[in-house]
């Protein structure tokens, strides 16, 4: 009989509404974790009182915060990070809106299973505007990138993209509640698979077993 493989441990980064989180927890409790191949042993964020961290607390995971003001420069941040995640040991760290650039110790731990999720279709409009980026351009359609994070701004190799359309009505905040939509779904098909199937990083190239 073939051994059922155990749950990939997942820690998931937060600096906001933690809606992308919320479809995680939501998918992992109602398919179980067996089946669905990871649970979430730990959220982080970067700040303290966001929902994201009370939806983390709702569902009974530990949370951490570990801020930069709270350290004498941004590489001390970065390690402690990178502590304050080791000591969950992930398999896979995921970043849900987590709107800040780890640094290179937290890379050194976790660099080729380090998955993020941006609001744009990479590699255009990177950084931290992309949905504002991609409407102020003009571009007809947009989307969401989960890719692999590197020492680049939202340079890393690419996993998954869902492409949303423009509209002529759209501002930025409808642009992007239209963008989650598909990305929530997105993250939690390619974390599923990544923890079930097992991959492989072949340059820029992301093969999922
Ligand atoms: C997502 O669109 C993510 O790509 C961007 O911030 C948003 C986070 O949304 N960086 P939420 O906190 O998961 O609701």
């Amino acid at each position: 009989m073939a051994e059922s493989q155990a749950a990939k441990r997942l820690v998931v980064l937060v600096s906001g509404s933690g809606t992308n989180l919320q479809a995680l927890l939501d998918t992992v409790a109602a398919t179980g974790t067996e089946a669905y191949g990871a649970e979430i042993v730990a959220v982080g964020a970067d700040r303290d009182g966001i929902e994201g961290l009370a939806r983390a607390e709702r569902a009974g995971l530990p949370t951490f915060v570990c801020r930069v003001k709270d350290h004498g420069t941004r590489a001390e941040w970065d390690a402690a990070l990178a502590g304050a995640v080791a000591a969950y040991e992930p398999d896979l760290v995921v970043s849900a809106g987590f709107m800040k650039i780890v640094g290179k110790e937290f890379l050194a731990l976790f660099g080729g299973r380090f998955v993020n999720t941006h609001p744009a279709l990479l590699p255009s409009f990177p950084g931290a505007h992309g949905v504002r980026d991609a409407l102020a351009y003009g571009a007809r359609v947009t989307g969401c990138t989960v890719h692999f994070v590197d020492d680049g701004v939202d340079t890393g190799p690419i996993i998954a993209q869902g492409v949303v359309e423009i509209r002529d009505e759209d501002d930025e905040s409808a642009l992007h509640e239209r963008i989650k939509e598909v990305e929530r779904r997105l993250l939690v098909d390619v974390v599923g698979r990544l923890a079930r199937n097992g991959y492989r990083i072949e340059g820029r190239k992301v093969v999922i077993q």
